[in-house]
């Protein structure tokens, strides 16, 4: 007996672990109940309450009460209920029970996320965390509130909420140069869930995707985990090299034409042109992923790939992550005409539909304005931040880096000139260890790049910081990188 919990159940544990370490064989008989009281001076009712569960569990044969025996063929049971009966917390990893798992095991390790916030640090340049903006908040918290009180607790409509839809689909003609109807409009649980489900759509394992290089390696890993063989093609100031997609053509090409991720660049018009083309002719796909489409700083936003697709051959995502926040885990698929029912079964067969509240929540923050208007004031923000970091960069870091920059999204990349590897791992040391968070856009390669480079995520930094974030930046330069 362990001491934890009622007596009955220690009782139960122990006799099944006698059973189980094979103390007591098969056929072997019980002490009688009493008996077996007296001895562990516990009540016969403990005793009887142990018996009568371990017999509803296949443990004991024969009636309580007139003799009850060790079941026989425990041999199956015991290993299932050895592992039960082991302790998780250190217990010995079994080898990948699938094919799958053996690939989530290669291709992820939540240990190792590329960009993740470096603890402890004074100031961070950090990608992926949005903007802070107690206006936001309050006003998803009125909305919230108002939609936990007249949404219908029922299932929701797998392809998502129609208010949602109809919101999106208004939202994407008005801002994205798509034109869709609501009906083509899939909701998601952000990017990574419609990557997801496009892989299912489109993808047979060992199935090839084309894929940016450098490229998001969150979308890398959900293909790799899939199964699918990937073809990396290089990125210049351009964009994807369309003239490099190799041949025999891939199923799907996965692209960021509005926002090259990370390097920032855009996709000219002649190339996005050449490759509608290209898979066109070749009965490709498109997963264009617009995560930032709509934070553009010198001119109205860029039209969507999607929106000179003629042919049905892009599947358009958007996610509310960067418009809005991670923590919502909500975005939206364009799905090809001729394969709606495909996506929406695929949503059906992951999760049956993402939660209704939060979508017409969502729904209503659209159609009222709120969600625009919170775009313009974000997109001003982002926009003063980003001319500081510019202007910070050029005054302390001078000719030492080389900036990309696109006039959009909420990062940019700064290239450190004439930087070895090793030099460039002893920047982001130094910077951890004095307080300053930096993270290298190594990671975002397949291949390690020709030159060292940081991906600098502005939108969590206050403008009020930025110049002295960039004061210790400098420093550590000195420090880890000498100026020739
Ligand atoms: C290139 C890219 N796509 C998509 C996303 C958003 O993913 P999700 O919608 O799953 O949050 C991110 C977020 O950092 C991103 O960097």
């Amino acid at each position: 007996m362990d001491g934890h919990g009622p007596l009955h159940s220690q009782l139960t544990r122990a006799l099944k672990a006698a059973m189980l370490e094979g103390r007591m064989a098969a056929g072997e008989r019980l002490p009688p109940t009493r008996l077996l009281a007296r001895e562990l001076e516990v009540s016969r009712n403990t005793v009887l309450a142990a018996y009568e569960q371990l017999q509803a569990e296949g443990f004991l044969r024969g009636k309580v009460g007139s003799g009850s025996y060790v079941a026989p063929g425990l041999q199956a049971q015991r290993a299932v209920e050895g592992e039960r009966a082991v302790p998780p917390a250190g217990s010995r990893v079994l080898p990948p029970q699938s094919v799958h798992a053996g690939r989530l095991r290669r291709f992820h390790d939540h240990a190792r996320i590329p960009g993740r916030t470096v603890p402890g640090t004074r100031y961070a340049f950090q990608y992926g965390v949005p903007m802070t903006n107690p206006a936001l908040t309050s006003a998803w918290a009125r909305e919230l509130s108002r939609a936990a009180r007249y949404t219908a607790p029922s299932y929701p409509p797998s392809q998502g909420l129609p208010a949602l839809r109809e919101a999106v689909a208004g939202y994407l003609g008005r801002r994205r140069g798509v034109q869709v109807a609501a009906d083509d409009v899939l909701i998601v649980n952000g990017t990574q869930q419609a990557i997801a489900l496009t892989a299912r759509v489109l993808l047979d394992p060992g199935a090839a995707a084309a894929i940016e290089e450098p490229q998001y390696f969150a979308i890398r890993e959900v293909l790799q985990i899939h199964g699918a063989r990937l073809q990396p093609v290089p990125v210049d100031g351009e964009g994807l090299r369309v003239d490099m997609l190799p041949m025999p053509a891939p199923r799907l090409v996965c692209v960021t034409p509005s926002h090259q991720f990370p390097t920032g660049a855009v996709l000219s018009l002649p190339r996005r042109q050449a490759l509608l083309d290209y898979v066109h002719a070749h009965d490709g796909w498109i997963f264009e992923d617009d995560y930032d489409g709509e934070f553009r700083y010198d001119a109205r936003p860029l039209s969507a790939l999607r929106s000179l697709d003629r042919r049905g051959r892009v599947v358009y995502v958007g996610s509310f992550s960067k418009a809005m926040f991670p923590a919502l885990r909500l975005g939206y698929l364009v799905m090809p005409p001729g394969l709606r029912e495909d996506f929406i079964s695929a949503k059906w067969a992951e999760d049956f539909g993402s939660s209704s509240v939060e979508q017409a929540a969502l729904a209503r923050f659209i159609d009222d304005g709120g969600f625009e208007r919170h775009l313009r004031r974000t997109s001003k923000a982002l926009r003063e931040r980003r001319a500081a970091l510019l202007q910070g960069l050029a005054r302390r870091l001078g000719e030492r880096i080389e900036i990309a920059d696109s006039n959009a999204g909420m990062h940019l990349v700064a290239w450190l000139r004439d930087a070895t590897p090793a030099q460039g791992e002893r920047l982001i040391a130094t910077a951890a260890r004095r307080g300053l968070g930096l993270h290298p856009i190594a990671p975002f390669y397949l291949q390690p790049p020709a030159r060292q480079g940081l991906l600098m995520g502005y939108a969590g930094m206050p403008l009020a910081e930025i110049d002295a974030a960039l004061q210790l930046f400098a420093e550590c330069m000195d420090e880890a990188v000498p100026a020739r």
